[in-house]
């Protein structure tokens, strides 16, 4: 990201970063279009990103008495269902073709779709937010990040508001692409599919050892020894020397902060 396009403030700025990561990582992955899954799965990042980061930054505008936050929030939302409809026509419905013309398209659309509104938009609240800087509690900004760019994550749980949080916590660290799958079955489907993920974060509300006994005695030597850490519900606290016994890397408590998560998972994965 250029000079010109920083507003000045921390949180904000890292967001922007991040969107500008990941349209990179787009651009990147559609050198090749057999690479058609994983773009697919990096909109989705850029969407559940970009939506995490429009909330975060219009709290920040309420909070620093911005005058236009409802025009602003309408333009948000105006992004957010662009970055929908471009995965729904190439990815989902396939209603146009993914060829060297369309992948030409996507990324420049990418490309002015960030630009285009930190330039105009964004930067019709920088002085707002700088003069009223704070830090403002977890605020987003706090989060361990991962050093690479390019890490495939897979959330396993059961409960759809604990698995989006863990899948948000890792968007935040810098994970490009996190699957999901809310069982064991699909679980394990994902951890053989396209993108292959690099680790697993398991929620021990599943019969979580059953889990990794089938992972670790699967053919696939790669998946066998994919690095699995256990997210505790607080009535599961046992399950934390349940997960060392069975040979997973580490486990942390769900009810803890985003920063505390991500050290967690940081450390476990060391
Ligand atoms: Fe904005």
């Amino acid at each position: 990201m250029t000079e010109d396009l920083r507003i000045g403030h921390p949180i904000i700025d890292t967001d922007h970063q991040r969107l500008f990561d990941i349209i990179n990582n787009f651009n990147t992955l559609s050198v090749s279009l057999s690479n058609e899954t994983r773009m697919h799965e990096t909109l989705k990042a850029l969407y559940r990103y970009g939506e995490e980061h429009f909330q975060r930054e219009q709290k920040i505008q309420i909070d620093c008495g911005y005058p236009y936050c409802s025009t602003h929030a309408a333009e948000h939302k105006k992004l957010s269902d662009e970055i929908a409809g471009i995965a729904t026509d190439f990815f989902i419905k396939k209603s146009k073709p993914l060829d060297r013309d369309a992948i030409k398209f996507l990324n420049q659309f990418l490309e002015d779709w960030i630009i285009r509104h930190v330039k105009k938009v964004d930067m019709t609240m920088e002085h707002y937010v700088v003069t009223t800087m704070s830090s403002g509690g977890d605020g987003g900004s706090a989060v361990e990040r991962f050093a690479s760019l390019d890490m495939v994550a897979l959330v396993v749980d059961a409960g759809a508001a604990s698995r989006d949080m863990l899948c948000r916590t890792l968007i935040r660290m810098g994970v490009t692409i996190v699957l999901e799958a809310d069982g064991i079955v699909d679980g394990m489907k994902k951890c053989m599919g396209d993108p292959a993920p690099d680790f697993l974060v398991i929620g021990s509300g599943l019969e979580f050892q059953k889990f990794i006994g089938t992972l670790r005695s699967t053919q696939a030597a790669y998946v066998a020894a994919l690095p699995a850490i256990l997210a505790i519900d607080p009535a599961d606290r046992v399950a934390e020397d349940v997960a060392a016994a069975c040979g997973m890397q580490g486990a942390f408590l769900k009810t803890q902060t985003a920063q505390e998560i991500s050290q967690a998972i940081r450390r476990c994965l060391a």
